[in-house]
């Protein structure tokens, strides 16, 4: 009796194990590249400010504990991994991240980065694009060590792909001072110009590196944030000059995608328009069940969008009702709301088609 019971739950345990053997094999790869609105923790392991490895972040995690994501819970990336049912993607730098693990994907991003290598100077020691890119090569090495050269070619063009840089290339430089050395260069249209010749040669690349399915976001209302009411706004008006920059760099990039597409004469490159995204709720937070988009939950001064959001910060205690978590990032739950819009979002939101008719084309012919 006592045997047959051991033989039963043996035999359960077996199962279990053959199906998430299966599982793994069956979900895509995941790979994200870009700046902090999709770090997984890479800047825990650099010498930079940049980082987000100290209480409160990670408040709404199981542990309560910091990861490095900036939010007070799951980031946009983690929403993903979610649909495509997949363990979050690790930090590329995680020393977790090697054996079968490789095969979930992985993390390139960098907190403070930008389009343009001068972005985010002040914070020193982070992975710019470039690098990123290189790091993603490196791993295609790793990768082919484990299941073969012609299975990691494989992965990769099955793969989804997310990129998610820019606003920094605004606010971490054209704009982190009055004169800034690019301000001087370029007067803003032609700054615009400028990343998006900039960017497209980065998604060029990542086509050349094999990625096949790149989700391309656009920046968010960049006057809007905690940070630039805080800092420019006394009204709580979103700051027009940031909000043109938005305005001109958007419809930019999705033109530069749709031209790389007919180029490469597939839908390899898929924009989520999140300046229309964000827009919506910031502009009508109630709707979204959010009690306010101008405050952060932690910070200090106006709207608590001064300096960084610390232990000594002031901090809310419900993070569900406030669309911005820290002064720049949005709150787990925006961060839902963004990525349920990416996956089933209108041509307003997803061009040319969101994300869960992406996935569910490619399912169709991959059988
Ligand atoms: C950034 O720096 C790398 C390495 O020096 C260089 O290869 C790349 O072209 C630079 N990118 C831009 C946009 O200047
Ligand atoms: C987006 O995705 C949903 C499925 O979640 C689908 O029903 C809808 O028609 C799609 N919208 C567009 C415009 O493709």
């Amino acid at each position: 009796m006592a045997n047959s019971v051991v033989l039963a739950s043996w035999m359960v345990l077996g199962l279990v194990m053959a199906t998430s053997t299966t599982q793994v094999e069956a979900a895509r790869a995941f790979f994200v590249f870009g700046d902090s609105l999709v770090d997984n923790g890479n800047n825990n392991y650099l010498a930079t400010t940049a980082r987000a490895d100290s209480p409160p972040y990670g408040i709404d995690t199981p542990s309560r504990r910091p990861t490095g994501r900036f939010s007070n819970g799951k980031n946009i990336p983690d929403f993903i991994s979610d649909a495509l049912g997949s363990e979050p993607t690790l930090p590329y730098f995680s020393p977790e991240l090697r054996g079968d693990r490789l095969l979930v994907g992985a993390n390139f991003a960098s907190a403070g980065i930008g389009i343009l290598n001068d972005t985010g100077i002040q914070f020193i020691n982070i992975i710019r694009m470039f690098r990123q890119l290189q790091y993603f090569e490196e791993y295609q090495t790793r990768l082919a060590d484990l299941v073969g050269y012609d299975e990691a070619q494989r992965i990769v063009s099955d793969a989804l792909v997310l990129i998610t840089v820019g606003g920094n290339d605004f606010v971490n430089n054209y704009f982190l001072v009055p004169f800034s050395a690019r301000s001087r260069q370029f007067n803003l249209p032609d700054y615009v110009r400028y990343l998006i010749s900039e960017y497209r040669k980065i998604l060029m690349r990542l086509h050349d590196l094999g990625a096949r399915r790149v989700l391309v976001t656009g920046t968010g209302p960049l006057g809007c944030v905690p940070a630039e009411l805080a800092l420019r706004s006394l009204s709580g008006q979103c700051d027009p000059v940031l909000q043109r920059a938005a305005a001109l760099y958007n419809p930019q990039l999705v033109e530069m995608i749709n031209e790389l597409n007919n180029e490469y004469g597939a839908n390899i490159f898929i924009a989520a328009n999140t300046q229309q995204q964000t827009n919506d709720f910031v502009s009508n937070p109630g709707a979204y069940g959010f009690t306010t988009s101008k405050i952060a939950c932690c910070g200090q001064g106006p709207y608590n969008g001064l300096g960084l959001c610390t232990v000594l910060s002031n901090l809310c205690s419900n993070r569900d009702e406030y669309a911005f978590w820290d002064p720049f990032h949005p709150s787990e739950r925006a961060n839902g709301i963004i990525v349920d819009m990416i996956l089933s979002g209108s041509t307003n939101y997803m061009s040319p088609m969101n994300l869960s008719t992406l996935l569910a084309l490619d399912s169709n012919t991959r059988t």
